[in-house]
């Protein structure tokens, strides 16, 4: 009877030292994540356009398909004649502001398609902060345009970590848990927007590997890293998508979240 109760305390022991070893793992592979934004009450439009710059530039990963001239349109310099993002975003849609229409051209891709493109743009509103967003939508309407982004969009709600100096764009990080903090393998997929890129079953988009069978070529360790270091491996077959999947899930997710993702694609054969 002890040898049993040995033998379960021996791999209750083991389980809880890998996910230790996972959880002090996690956040060596964020360091280009771009520092949290907190961004208060009285931010000013330039915070907001120099944090939108990094994002933009940097972990957001829009210059994995803006900028090279065929995949998606030119964002910071001319595009067919219309100029750079900021001075043709006010005349996209009838009836909607330049704000507005990027504001939507981020969260809901899907509602206006810039003609003579592909609808694979992603819903960032999946990988970045409300914050991140408005910084965003700062930064592209410098381009070429009038800055209107103020304070008053950013939501009330998770700016500022209660106690926090007004301003401070240091402290917090994700504010928001990654899917809502669901270990739910299938509610993780399409609330941490992999589905917006990845094929899974019936659903997803085709962005990245479909990963209905990924088990069947990645173990757990090539899963985990395929999560964590994206840029680590490349996918074969699709090098031209290498640096679009988002760098910053180690930074989002539990260990308990990465290892039900891990278990259940490798599950997947
Ligand atoms: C997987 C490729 C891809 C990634 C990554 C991507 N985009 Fe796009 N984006 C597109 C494509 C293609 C379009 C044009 C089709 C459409 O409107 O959906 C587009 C459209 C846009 C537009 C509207 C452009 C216009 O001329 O009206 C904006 C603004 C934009 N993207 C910003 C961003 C930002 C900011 C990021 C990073 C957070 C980003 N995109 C990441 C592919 C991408
Ligand atoms: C913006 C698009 C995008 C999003 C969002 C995204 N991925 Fe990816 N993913 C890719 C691309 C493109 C590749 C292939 C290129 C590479 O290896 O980086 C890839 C590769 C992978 C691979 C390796 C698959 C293989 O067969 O080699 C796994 C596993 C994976 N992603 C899981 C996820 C999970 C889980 C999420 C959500 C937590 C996610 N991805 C979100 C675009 C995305």
């Amino acid at each position: 009877m002890w040898a049993i109760n040995l033998r379960i305390a021996a791999v209750v022991l083991g389980t809880l030292a890998i996910y230790t070893l996972i959880a002090n793992k996690i956040p060596q592979v964020q360091s280009e994540v771009p520092r949290a934004l907190a961004l208060g009450a009285d931010v000013t439009p330039e915070q907001l356009v120099s944090a939108g710059d990094e994002l933009y530039n940097g972990s957001g990963g829009c210059t994995a398909c803006h900028g090279l001239g065929t995949r998606a349109p030119n964002i910071t310099s001319d595009e067919k004649g219309q100029g750079a993002i900021g001075a043709r975003c006010g005349s996209r849609e009838p009836g909607k502001d330049c704000k507005a229409y990027l504001h939507e051209a981020l969260t809901r891709p899907g509602a206006f398609v810039v003609p003579g493109y592909e609808p694979i743009m992603p819903d960032v509103s999946r990988t970045l902060s409300p914050q991140q967003i408005w910084a965003l939508v700062a930064y592209l309407e410098s381009l070429g345009g009038t800055v209107t982004v103020t304070a008053a969009d950013i939501p009330a709600a998770g700016g500022l970590t209660p106690g926090a100096s007004p301003g401070n764009t240091q402290s917090g990080g994700g504010s928001t848990a990654f899917a809502g903090g669901s270990t739910d393998p299938m509610a993780m997929l399409r609330d941490g927007g992999c589905v917006g890129c990845h094929k899974i079953g019936e659903e997803g988009g085709a962005v990245g590997p479909d990963l209905s069978r990924v088990g069947a070529r990645l173990n757990a360790a090539g899963i985990r890293e395929a999560i964590l270091a994206p840029d680590a491996k490349i996918s074969p077959g699709f090098e031209n998508f290498a640096g679009i999947m988002p760098k910053n899930y180690g930074e989002q997710m539990t260990a308990g979240q990465l290892e039900a993702l891990v278990r259940f694609l490798g599950g997947r054969k």
